[in-house]
């Protein structure tokens, strides 16, 4: 594939392409706390599943848990084993855990039943690593995926019990209604930091999987996301809340889970300042009528 198809260039030019209109007159300074899956949080600016981190740092995982709840915000993690999730529970921080498609039914309900017994905020499964880029399906450290059916997320839904289950790897309106139907409470709308050469951009494809599901379902989206203006532009289009990854990561590296918070809060003042400028009082109320494409 050409250097045209990649999807990170195309999600970020899609972002910089959305230009916004400013309503001063009346204008309040906003608040930018965020209601996400039932819980309030300071800010709708949340992690990003992230995998594989323990073995090239070790304490990463749990240090960025760490800045996540020092911020007041959601955390999100990926493919782990039980030693690296137990660590990132232990920083007492909200989390989702990200399971993978795994071929074997049994590894996900042991995840399953493994955030459950640690007070995990919430599960999902990152459906869009199904299929690997060479005509098979994908094989992830050893362990094979596959694509799965409502029926399967529905029994993943059923024994996730009262943790809400979130369906990651969103990129159509097709499979955003079968993640309602069965009976996911949140989707993330992305394409995986471009697991899919020439993937719409989330933040376009974004507005008619909002008007499909309604207030049905909860979205995430992620993707590019790396300033207050950006996460502004996702909220607008129909997101309830925005996951920054490999940006917050590159902090993680540089100070830890203080940078982690840094970022968040920083990250935050410029979404507040965004939502001041366009009369938007609060994280809910933000619409698409000031945005300009
Ligand atoms: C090192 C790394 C590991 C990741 N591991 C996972 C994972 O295990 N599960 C998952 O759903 N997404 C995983 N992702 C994808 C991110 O959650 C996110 O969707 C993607 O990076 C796009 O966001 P960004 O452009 O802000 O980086 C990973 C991303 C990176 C950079």
């Amino acid at each position: 594939m050409g250097k045209n198809n990649d999807s990170n260039v195309i999600s970020r030019a899609y972002i910089d392409s959305l230009t916004i209109e400013q309503r001063l007159i009346d204008a309040v300074l906003p608040s930018p706390k965020a209601r996400i899956l039932g819980k309030a949080f300071a800010t709708p600016i949340m992690n990003a599943a992230f995998s594989f981190l323990a073995a090239s740092h070790p304490g990463y995982p749990a240090e960025m848990a760490k800045g996540f709840r020092q911020a007041d915000a959601l955390n999100m993690w990926g493919m782990s084993n039980d030693e690296e999730m137990s660590a990132i529970y232990a920083t007492g921080a909200d989390t989702i855990e990200i399971i993978k498609p795994f071929r074997q039914e049994d590894d996900i309900f042991h995840r399953i039943e493994f955030a459950i017994a640690h007070g995990a905020f919430g599960v999902g499964m990152d459906i869009d690593h199904a299929f690997g880029k060479s005509g098979d399906y994908d094989d992830v450290a050893g362990y094979i995926m596959e694509p799965k059916t409502v029926q399967q997320l529905t029994s993943y839904v059923k024994a996730a019990g009262n943790l809400p289950f979130v369906v990651k790897g969103v990129l159509s309106v097709s499979d955003a209604c079968k993640c309602a139907e069965a009976g996911a409470k949140a989707i993330v709308v992305s394409h995986h930091h471009g697991i899919f050469d020439g993937a719409v951009a989330p933040l376009r494809i974004l507005p008619a999987i909002r008007e499909a599901v309604g207030d049905k379902i909860e979205i995430i989206v992620d993707c590019g996301f790396e300033s207050g203006l950006d996460v502004f532009k996702g909220l607008a289009l129909g997101a309830n809340a925005v996951s920054v990854s490999r940006h917050i990561l590159a902090k993680t590296y540089e100070s830890g889970a203080d940078g982690v918070e840094k970022e968040i809060r920083k990250m935050t003042g410029e979404l507040v300042s965004v939502m001041g400028r366009c009369g938007f009082a609060t994280v809910d109320s933000i619409d698409d009528s000031v945005i300009w494409k």
